[in-house]
């Protein structure tokens, strides 16, 4: 499947899908109305998950035979590292650029961007860990009218989380469940994360200091995350225009509506131990811009 598309770009041709905020956040692998058991029949016939992303508190559930969820006290310390600043592009050239990147791999990324990812990913490069086995390259250049969002969603999360779709999960009662406790207990084997975004009247908003909060140990949606995180309202910040910064998987953000029109690149270096094939052409709607 490819992980890369080149295609023109114009306001008018911008793809749009009214908001509803059920969506996924970013990089997720899943069409928004595809039915949940296709992903779980897919990840059932999936090999064994890595260490990085194994389901230990799950696995614990299925083997006790447990079905009440406990809570635990979830610490986000929030990495935001401003690594570089590039300097804020104009909209021509983010507009021109040409490429949109899925899950593509970092050397192939680099051969096929446009010349501003090029430099992001080259300014991208001495910041990455070089611990894991796969580092992917996701990128979209989006217009949004003020008001739009860059994914169908508001909520406060984490990437890169614990999520299973089996028979152990729909045990209990569930289609997802992502395994928050298994990634606070390991949390050196968290992904790595760079994040560049050209502008910033679409930026993401970043956690910048620690939260520490009651979390279920399994939730099946980022809701309860975002209700127990926004109540604490974390001291936040958004990402520069034209920057690049290292997160993980315990950095706590939330995508946030455009505050006026205009062009933006967002790229993302991730770097996990997971393997990770596209099993849908979902490149084509990779991009999408929410309306409300
Ligand atoms: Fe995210």
């Amino acid at each position: 499947m490819e992980t890369y598309l080149r295609e023109p770009r114009s306001v008018e041709t911008q793809r749009l899908l009214p908001f509803t905020g059920e969506g996924a956040y970013h990089g997720a692998t899943k069409r928004r109305g595809e039915p949940a058991a296709s992903s779980a029949s897919r990840a059932a016939e999936g090999p064994p998950p890595v260490e990085e992303m194994r389901p230990r508190t799950l696995e614990a559930y299925a083997a006790s035979g447990r079905r009440t969820i406990a809570s635990f006290e979830a610490t986000f310390p929030n990495l935001y590292d401003l690594k570089a600043e590039l300097g804020e592009p104009d909209q021509d050239e983010i507009r021109d650029d040409g490429v949109t990147f899925c899950w593509c791999p970092f050397e192939l990324a680099l051969r096929e961007a446009g010349p501003l990812v090029k430099r992001v990913l080259e300014a991208m490069r001495p910041h990455l860990h070089g611990d894991k086995r796969y580092t992917y390259v996701d990128a979209k250049i989006q217009y949004f009218a003020k008001g739009d969002l860059a994914v169908d969603s508001q909520l406060w999360h984490v990437d890169g989380s614990i999520a299973a779709r089996d028979e152990r999960v729909r045990a209990l009662g569930h289609p997802i469940l992502h395994d928050l406790r298994a990634r606070h207990e390991a949390p050196e084997r968290t992904p790595h994360y760079l994040s560049y975004q050209s502008s910033t009247h679409c930026a993401t908003l970043f956690a910048t200091e620690p939260v520490t909060v009651t979390l279920p140990e399994l939730i099946p949606s980022f809701d309860v995350l975002h209700d127990a995180v926004a109540a604490r309202d974390p001291r936040a910040g958004h990402q520069p225009a034209g920057s690049i910064v290292a997160f993980d998987g315990f950095s706590l953000h939330r995508p946030v509506p455009a505050e006026d029109d205009g062009w933006r690149l967002w790229v993302r270096g991730i770097e996990t131990d997971r393997e990770v094939r596209l099993s849908n052409s979902i490149i084509e709607c990779y991009g999408t811009v929410f309306r409300p």
